[in-house]
């Protein structure tokens, strides 16, 4: 059916109601930890904010020195149809279209210090920024505090264990995906985000390996070995990257010369010229969205069992409430209800 909403536009739909609802992934029953979500993991200046910036063609991370993700951002990106223009907005400000992406950046910090405080601690809760635009392929990313060795002044020194915890928390998921990013300029063994993907998904199932910074290795060398899988091996083929570099922001080099340039860089390659139609974030890009989509199509009964679950235990509440509701958190059930009834008999249509 070609009217179908998209399997991830519709799994991006129960993950904004269960922020709505509290369920940010944590503990108990959870539908949110039912659902597959990729999320990007990677030490501090890995290039992740460059990854995702690529990944959607836009500039619209807020940068800076030290801690600067400290909440979960979750990254829905829907593709629309024709030339629509690109617009962005947030679940916690549903009204306001951000059509100024620099407005998206200001806002993404002013929110994570809305929770945290000037103090720069971090918080689980996540940020949702949603992403209409034609240019964007169907993707759901989780994007995580970078993982960190020391705190930096002003920020508390539980923090490097704070993070760690939290970036434990969504990849030991078993329906987490996990994007691990390392830079090619360091040894691949003692990459933060391949140490904890070794830990938590040991045969590489669900894990997908990025290397960034190829550009910045020393002369003479290279990163086949990663990127053919002999120095650590995975399920799914390594990805290679290169983003823009510090003085390519400085210059303002807008996104779309960037990837153009970084698939310039591998055809041209004489080691990676062979890998080049299977480098770069446009290939990334397409790469986790065909593998969300099938992952979300496997577990399509399995979805179906939970949310007939909520769908009970919201019944057995409402009963145990007494219906008709008059109470606000009485008709908040009720909606909840309608909604799960409504997804149900979506996914219902997707298995036929
Ligand atoms: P994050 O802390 O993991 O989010 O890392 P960022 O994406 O903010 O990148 C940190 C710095 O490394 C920035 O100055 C980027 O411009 C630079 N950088 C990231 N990826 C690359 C790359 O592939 N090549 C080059 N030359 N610089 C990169
Ligand atoms: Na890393
Ligand atoms: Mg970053």
């Amino acid at each position: 059916m070609a009217t179908m909403e998209s399997l991830i536009g519709l799994v991006n739909r129960i993950q904004r109601a269960c922020t709505v609802l509290g369920d940010h992934g944590g503990e108990g029953m959870s539908l949110w930890e039912a659902l597959p979500s990729v999320a990007v993991v990677g030490g501090q200046s890995s290039g992740k904010s460059s990854v995702l910036e690529s990944i959607v063609g836009r500039d619209f991370l807020p940068r800076g020195s030290g801690i600067v993700t400290r909440r979960p951002l979750v990254l829905q990106l829907h593709k629309t149809e024709g030339n629509q223009s690109e617009y962005a907005e947030f679940l916690h400000a549903p009204k306001k279209r951000f059509t100024d992406f620099a407005a998206v950046r200001k806002e993404i910090a002013d929110e994570t210090d809305r929770i945290t405080g000037k103090s720069k601690k971090i918080s689980n809760i996540p940020i949702h920024l949603s992403i209409y635009s034609p240019n964007v392929v169907n993707l759901t990313l989780i994007d995580l505090p970078g993982l960190t060795k020391v705190a930096v002044e002003g920020q508390p020194e539980s923090i490097v264990e704070d993070i760690e915890n939290m970036v434990r928390s969504y990849v030991e998921k078993p329906n987490c995906i996990i994007l691990a990013i390392s830079p090619a300029n360091q040894d691949i063994a003692t990459s933060d985000a391949i140490k904890l993907a070794r830990e938590v998904d040991p045969t590489g199932e669900r894990t997908f390996g990025v290397v960034t910074k190829l550009d910045l290795m020393d002369k003479g060398t290279n990163a086949l070995d990663v990127l053919e899988g002999r120095a650590y091996r995975l399920q799914y083929p390594w990805v290679g990257i290169v983003n823009r570099s510090q003085a390519d922001i400085n210059k303002n080099v807008d996104m779309i010369a960037a990837r153009r340039k970084e698939q310039e860089y591998f055809e041209s390659s004489p080691e990676y010229g062979h890998l080049a139609h299977k480098m770069g974030s446009e290939y990334l890009a397409k790469l986790l969205s065909q593998h969300l989509e099938a992952v979300i199509r496997q577990r399509i009964p399995s979805i179906i069992a939970l949310i007939n679950k909520t769908i009970d235990e919201l019944n057995a509440e409402l009963d145990r409430i007494g219906r008709p509701i008059g109470a606000d958190g009485g008709a908040q059930l009720y909606t909840i209800l309608e909604m799960c009834r409504a997804f149900d008999r979506i996914f219902k249509e997707h298995l036929d």
